[in-house]
């Protein structure tokens, strides 16, 4: 986190507002960042009628800022709960889940959604974009959301497309780009509202090798510009993006290298 990431606008560091729960930004990095993420003993219990499925089971872990984690498992080991739990798009069962050394769990249903529209980037598998809007129109929509005027709005929107390559195709909707132009499309909505966590759940997993390398470096990108950034992937080479991978199976983390090493900067 440095102070250039925010000109001007004085906010003072990752997801808080206030900054109060953050080290303060002073434009120096503290020797032992601080961690944005801590998860303690979490469980994940989805519930259907009388089945229940315990898609986490206790997992502990920490993320610092500035540090870019690889999370890998084979399909169903709880990948995509766990983002979901790191977006604040749900809550564990049990355990405690802190966010800038916040339990989510004592924030509102208001603040979580100011978090997670602000603070939060997310690219998902499957693009999720809205069909009948253009491209420039589906990355203006966490503006709209955040209550953005309408020419700041679109200033940013074309400028979050540019800086994902997209320029040329910015009144272009979904089913007229290509897959990996309407995820590049997706990485400009996650990163308009310049948000401090990325989170990414198997960003590649639909794309051709050439679209997926151009993802993987738009998000090494934002690492490299001080983001965090949390990528999930089935696929061992996009995992090596990553300054470390976390592995998970059956809903536990089986091992992971010391938080510090994916770090920028070290
Ligand atoms: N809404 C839900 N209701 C019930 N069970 C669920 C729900 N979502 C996920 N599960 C179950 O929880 C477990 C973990 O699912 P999750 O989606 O987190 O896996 P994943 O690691 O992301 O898999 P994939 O690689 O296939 O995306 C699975 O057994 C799944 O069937
Ligand atoms: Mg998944």
């Amino acid at each position: 986190m440095t102070a250039s990431k925010h000109p001007g606008s004085g906010s003072p560091g990752p997801l808080g507002d206030t900054g109060e729960v953050w080290v303060e930004n002073t434009g120096t990095y503290p020797l032992v960042r601080p961690p944005v993420i801590e998860a303690h003993d979490v469980w994940k219990t989805y519930r259907n009628g009388s089945l229940e499925v315990d898609a986490l089971r206790g997992v502990s872990f920490e993320i610092r800022s500035g540090e870019y984690v690889a999370v890998m498992g084979p399909s169903g080991s709880g990948k995509s709960t766990l983002m979901h739990i790191l977006g604040c798009l749900d809550v564990p069962t049990s355990g405690s889940f802190l966010l800038a050394g916040e339990d989510v769990s004592a924030m509102s249903e208001e603040e979580l959604a100011h978090v997670r529209n602000r603070r939060i980037g997310f690219v998902f598998q499957q693009f999720n974009l809205l069909a009948s809007m253009s491209a420039w129109r589906n990355v203006e929509l966490p503006l709209l959301y955040a209550g953005v005027e309408r020419a700041e709005r679109k200033r940013r929107a074309l400028e979050a497309l540019e800086r994902v390559g997209l320029d040329s195709r910015v009144d272009h909707r979904p089913g007229e780009l290509s897959g990996g132009q309407q995820q590049r499309v997706a990485m400009a909505r996650a990163l308009v509202t310049d948000p401090d966590l990325i989170l990414a759940d198997e960003p590649t997993g639909n794309l051709d090798s050439v679209s997926a390398n151009d993802i993987i470096g738009l998000l090494a990108d934002l690492h490299r510009s001080g983001r965090t950034v949390v990528l999930i992937t089935h696929d061992a080479d996009v995992a090596e993006a990553g300054g470390r991978t976390m592995r998970i199976r059956d809903g536990q983390i089986l091992e992971g290298e010391p938080a510090e090493s994916g770090a920028v900067g070290r």
